[in-house]
This record gives structure tokens, C-alpha cells and sequence, in this order.
């Protein structure tokens, strides 16, 4: 089933060798972070028949360690034809150990693409308005155990929180201002000493979307291409930073950080 979820989705605009070249060096890259040791392990899930947003593995799920065990909550996608998708990664999480927390609401949930936590911090931020509702954010903090800002998204090109909003540690995010309510930039205002807006035409390059990374001292980030403002933020902020081309998957609303899933 082939439908246009966001206002970036143009229907049989993808160049698909260029497509696969993408995501080959995307894979390249966290394959080479896997060898210089900064990251574990690297796997792929294979897509499915008739699940074109499959690639988006940032969607479907929401793993968590809770207490020290692994946990995984289903996402409950808002568009039939992602919904398809959700049975694989259920089934990753399962065959890897992770017990599943069941949503019992039939509110709409995304997963990592409106839920995300702030590196080395102790709370998580939701988006809401687009995909994710917000009344089910109360069951997802119950299952969590643990606090979650809700986030008002009004601009339905940045329809999910990764589009936007880019924590970098406690302390300090990247942001698009405009796409966010007023209640919701005061909440941020509160939360971060350090908010940092990024000029548009980056957010609309999905500059926001970009993957950062704090292990054992060391920051990384991967960019998606041709934005200098935003990267040379997460260059002061001590990020090395990759930069990479995913032109082929934004032309289906998305970039690096829908592209990947963190596991454990
Ligand atoms: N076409 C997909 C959708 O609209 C793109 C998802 C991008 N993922 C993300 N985490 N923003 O559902």
C-alpha cells in the first residue's frame, strides 16, 4: 500500500539505485564505527514486500532499559500501511531478549520518531499532534517509569519530533522554534539552558534528523549533507561529525535518524 503520509512524500520521485547507494553508505558508516570500536554490533533488518516505509526503523518500536531490564513497547502507527511493519521489529526485539510492554490504548504512538530522550539525561520528550496523541503518553511513562514532556507540533512539515528537535545533553538542544506551540518552546525554554534555532532551510534539509551519539566520553553525529549551520553547532559541542547523503528518503519525510534503531 503506497500512500503520502507527509507533505515531503512525493509518490514515484525516488531514483532507486541512488536509493540503495544511499543507504549503503549510511550503513557504511555505522559499520565503520562498529570497527573503530565506538559501537557494538551493526545489524540489518531486511525489509518486507508492500512496506515501503520500512527503512524508517525509528518508527515502529520503542526499546527502553527499565531498571536494567530490556523492554520494547509496539508502536501503534497512525497509517495502515505502517502498521504492516510493526510485526518485524516486534519480532527483532523478541529475538534479542527483550520483553514487550503492551499499549492497552488505541491512542496512536510512533515510537522513537516522536519519543526521545536526551542524552545522559533522566527524561524523555514526546511529540504530539501529527502522528503521536498525546493521551497516551501517560500509559507510555506508566510502562517507562519515568517522566515524559509532552510537545505540541504545529507545523506539519515537522511532523514528528525528530524533525525538530535535536537534544544534544542535558543542558543543551538544537531546535525549529516555529514548529512547536507556545506552551510547548516554553517548556523547552525551561528544560534547556542552552536552546540553539537552526535557520529553516536546514530543518527542512532534515538537519534536525541528524543521529547523535555519546559513548564512553567520545560524541558522534551523522548529518545529512549541506548543512553548515547545524553541523558546525554540533562540531563546537564537540561532535565528529559524519556527513552523508539520504536525498532519496527524504522525498519520503525522512533522514538518518528515522533510518536507524539503538539497541543493546
Ligand atoms: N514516510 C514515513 C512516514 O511518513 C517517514 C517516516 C520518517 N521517520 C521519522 N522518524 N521521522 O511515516
Amino acid at each position: 500500500m503506497i500512500d503520502v503520509k507527509n507533505p515531503h512524500m512525493r509518490i514515484g520521485a525516488v531514483d532507486k539505485t541512488l536509493m540503495h547507494e544511499q543507504w549503503q553508505n549510511l550503513r557504511d558508516v555505522y559499520r565503520d564505527l562498529v570497527k573503530d570500536g565506538f559501537l557494538e554490533e551493526c545489524q540489518i533488518l531486511a525489509g518486507e514486500a508492500e512496506r515501503e516505509d520500512m527503512v524508517f526503523s525509528a518508527n515502529q518500536t520503542f526499546p527502553w532499559l527499565l531498571d536494567g531490564e530490556k523492554v520494547f513497547i509496539p508502536s501503534k502507527m497512525r497509517h495502515l500501511s505502517r502498521k504492516l511493519e510493526v510485526p518485524f521489529y516486534a519480532k527483532f526485539f523478541l529475538d534479542h531478549g527483550y520483553k514487550e510492554l503492551i499499549l492497552q490504548s488505541d491512542h496512536f504512538f510512533e515510537g522513537m520518531g516522536d519519543l526521545i530522550a536526551v542524552p545522559m539525561g533522566n527524561k524523555l520528550f514526546s511529540g504530539y499532534g501529527f502522528r503521536t496523541q498525546a493521551q497516551v503518553l501517560v500509559e507510555v511513562s506508566q510502562l517507562l517509569n519515568i517522566e515524559i514532556i509532552p510537545l505540541e507540533l504545529v507545523d506539519e512539515r515537522f511532523y514528528h519530533l525528530d524533525t525538530c528537535f535535536l537534544p544534544l545533553d542535558p543542558q543543551t538542544a538544537l531546535l525549529l522554534p516555529q514548529a512547536f506551540s507556545r506552551v510547548a518552546l516554553d517548556t523547552l525554554e525551561e528544560t534547556f539552558p542552552t536552546l540553539i534555532s537552526v535557520p529553516i532551510e536546514e530543518a527542512l534539509n532534515f538537519s534536525l534528523n541528524a543521529h547523535v551519539m555519546i559513548r564512553g566520553g567520545r560524541r558522534v553525529a551523522i548529518i545529512q549533507k549541506g548543512n553548515p549551520i547545524t553541523s558546525r553547532f554540533l562540531e563546537q559541542a564537540g561532535f565528529k561529525t559524519f556527513h552523508v547523503e539520504t536525498s532519496e528518503f527524504m522525498k519520503a519525510g525522512g533522514s538518518v535518524f528515522c533510518m536507524k534503531m539503538m539497541f543493546w
